[in-house]
């Protein structure tokens, strides 16, 4: 299990980057944390990589305390953090056996995996490149190909994807469901399908404050609303649910299993174009984020 108590960190006199969070997961599979620039979540990854130490709270892996058990955490433990770059004046191989050699690995097994991680990530013709000369993506796949060689059970990838092209990615995506099977991940993306399509949980972070945590299912049901309508009707409107304007002119409604029956049987009779689909990640973030600003209640009007 992965526990965080009253979890807070705060910068110098900075307001909190991370505040009271709570939560408990398996630490198995693939969580996935999203949210805004600045939300906490590089914070909250490197506390529980045992890079940082918390303000107040504390936080456990497999009942590893974060900060009392670092040490022994730390061997099975890979990061691959935010803001990594790989070393410029190595090649791609040699960049992935130094690391390997200084987690203890032996220079024989050191090479074997960093050819069998680089052949996997699609990366055998780069083996022998220097980093420096890579593709920004390139050299991000290099890191991913580390941790992975590294084969510790508990990775934490923070923005694994950003930068890389739509292939790279979904290769990524393939690698990261591979991985998941036997290691626990800590992911963090902007990239709200790449959560919706992996995580088995997802946590929503917002200034701080653990706005949502659970699967996808679990997240409709704390946000209230199972089902999203969009159509170009005016005079469509919710009780049960909001309502948000596009910019288009088209409007989306965010509402309950029963009343989404209701409004699209309406929308039927009035022979209207309208769309309905299983509120997605997107309008979940959405609203439990910018919950203030959006939410527009027609019926008050
Ligand atoms: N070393 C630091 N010193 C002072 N403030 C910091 C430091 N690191 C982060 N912060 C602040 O803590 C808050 C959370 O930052 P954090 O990097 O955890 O956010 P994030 O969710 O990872 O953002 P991003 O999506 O941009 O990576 C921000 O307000 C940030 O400015
Ligand atoms: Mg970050």
């Amino acid at each position: 299990m992965l526990v965080c108590k009253g979890l807070t960190k705060r910068y110098g006199k900075n307001p909190n980057a991370l505040e009271s969070i709570d939560f408990s997961i398996p630490s198995k599979g693939i969580f996935a944390l999203i949210g805004r620039n600045g939300a906490g979540k590089t914070t909250l990854a490197r506390i529980l990589a045992t890079e940082l130490i918390p303000s107040s709270g504390s936080a456990s892996i497999d009942g590893m305390d974060v900060v009392a058990d670092a040490t022994r955490l730390r061997e099975q433990i890979a990061i691959l953090p935010q803001e990594a770059r790989a070393i410029p004046w190595l090649t791609s191989k040699q960049s992935i056996v130094s690391y390997l050699l200084y987690r203890g690995f032996s220079l024989g097994e050191s090479e074997e995996r960093a050819q069998s991680a680089l052949a996997r990530l699609d990366l055998q013709d780069y083996e022998n490149k220097l980093t420096r000369i890579l593709s920004g993506g390139l050299k991000r796949k290099v890191l991913v190909a580390t941790i992975l060689a590294a084969d510790s059970r508990i990775v934490f990838v923070d923005e694994p994807t950003t930068g890389l092209d739509p292939i790279s990615r979904a290769d990524l995506w393939k690698v990261l469901e591979e991985l998941k099977k036997e290691h626990f991940v800590f992911l963090t993306t902007h990239y709200l399908e790449e959560a919706e399509k992996l995580a088995d949980v997802i946590g929503i972070l917002d200034s701080g404050k653990l706005l949502g945590l659970g699967s996808l299912a679990e997240l409709r049901k704390q946000a209230g609303y199972q089902y999203s309508i969009r159509t170009q009707q005016e005079d469509v409107k919710t009780k049960e649910g909001i309502a948000i304007r596009g910019l288009d002119g088209s409007v989306q409604i965010l509402t309950t299993e029963e009343e989404a029956g209701r409004l699209a049987e309406k929308l039927v009779k009035d022979k209207a174009r309208f769309s309905i689909n299983p509120t997605s990640l997107e309008d979940i973030f959405y609203y439990l984020v910018k919950k203030p600003i959006e939410e527009e209640n027609y019926e008050e009007e």
